[in-house]
Formats: C-alpha cells, structure tokens, sequence
C-alpha cells in the first residue's frame, strides 16, 4: 500500500492542530514537517516548538525533514519534540553516518535526503544504515513546485537497486506530488509520497484531496500488480 505524507508547509498555520486533524481523519499515514533555516534552502520555517504543538494533536507518525545546517545541531530537539522520523540531507553534513547515528540513538527512525542534482551513488555506503530515503523532486525551499520529470528515472533506480541489493528502506518522494504526477512516480516505484499544495491548497478541501490521491494511489498499485 502506497503511504500518503502530507506536508503541512502548505497548510494555514494559524489553524494547524485542525488542518493536521483534517488530514489525520481523511487518511494520512504520517504528517511531514519541512523544517527550513534560510541557510540550506532560501526560507524559513518550523522549529521544534511546533513539531511539539503539532504531536500533541496527532498520535501519527510524524517525520521531520530538516533543510538545515550543520543538522547535528538540532537532532536532539526535534527527537525531544515528538518527531518519529528524521531526515537529514546528504548535502548538509560531510559526517552524515555520524548524524544517521545521532538519530537512531535518540531511538528514532532515520531517514536520508538528497536534492535533484545530487547523483544517487553519493547515497551508496548510507542505504544500509537508513530506514528510509527520500528523494527530492523539487530543489527544497519552498511548496507548489513542478515535480521534475527526469527524476522518474531517479526513482526507479533507487527502486533496483533497493531490489538487488534486498534493503528495507522506503522509498519516499517529496516535491509536485499531485493528481497529474502521482501514477508515474508510484509506477517508478516510490512507496511513500509526500504532498503539500495538493493536499493544503486543494479548493475542494483536504478530504476531498486525500480521497482523490488515495484512489489514484490504490487504482495505480492494482494496474501494476
Ligand atoms: C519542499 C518541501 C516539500 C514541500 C512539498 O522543500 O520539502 O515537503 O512541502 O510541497 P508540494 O507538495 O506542494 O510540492
Ligand atoms: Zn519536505
């Protein structure tokens, strides 16, 4: 079963705990919290104190997506603060088995992100150590991005070499996730979606949006059984 993450950067922050709550009630399987420092990724956005606000609504998985540097800094207290995953980018530390470390000692799940223009094989000596990889498919920073064709093949190599190799990681997908995109980013084999502008800004509302996404999911899933 493909896993819907809906990312709350594109939610209306001053009703939160009730548009995490709406998401919750129409089937998401995990809030994603994209957490930006101005410095890794041209904005700012969340920082421990809402992934505290945001647990005490919801008890679902909750993964934390830092764009931030150094993320060492701030492992601790998005652990502390409720988050069940983290993810940390390749590009933000030169010690990132260090850091996948930090995380897991925290006794969370760690999960490992890289930007479109970073090749896969900077990933190759990690993928044993991770519980899931995401891969950007928009340059990180901001929400209601075009999801970036050429990273389908990116993803169905991710997905043979996560077959050869047997690892468990999952595969996860982050950036212009929508009705348009999301059977060819399943079909590529991604397992795990991220979506923000189609779940939040959907004019028909958040219910209504995640049923699209999850019907689409499930008929694409059945299609290629
Ligand atoms: C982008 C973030 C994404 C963002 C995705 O830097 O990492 O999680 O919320 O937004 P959409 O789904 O609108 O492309
Ligand atoms: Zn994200």
């Amino acid at each position: 079963m493909i896993k819907l993450a809906p990312s709350i950067l594109s939610a209306d922050f001053a009703r939160l705990g009730e548009q995490v709550q709406e998401a919750v009630a129409a089937g998401a399987d995990r809030i994603h919290i994209d957490v930006m420092d101005g410095h890794f990724v041209p904005n700012i956005t969340i920082g421990p104190l809402v992934v505290t606000a945001v647990r005490k609504v919801t008890k679902i998985m909750l993964e934390t997506h830092l764009m931030i540097i150094p993320p060492e800094t701030y492992i601790d207290a998005f652990a502390d603060a409720g988050s069940d995953l983290i993810i940390i980018h390749e590009e933000s530390t030169p010690h990132l088995h260090r850091a996948i470390q930090m995380v897991k000692n925290k006794g969370k799940l760690a999960g490992v992100t890289i930007n479109p223009a970073t090749p896969l094989n900077r990933l190759e000596e990690i993928l044993e150590y991770v519980d899931l990889v995401l891969l950007m498919t928009v340059n990180p920073g901001f929400g209601n991005q075009e999801f970036i064709p050429t990273m389908i093949k990116k993803i169905q190599h991710l997905a043979e070499i996560k077959k050869k190799n047997r690892l468990n990681f999952e595969i996860e997908v982050d950036g212009g996730v929508n009705e348009k995109t999301i059977q060819s980013i399943i079909k590529a084999g991604a397992e795990v979606l991220v979506a923000g502008a189609a779940v939040f800004s959907a004019p028909e509302g958040i219910q209504a949006a995640m049923n699209k996404l999850s019907r689409l999911a499930y008929e694409t899933t059945l299609k290629s059984v």
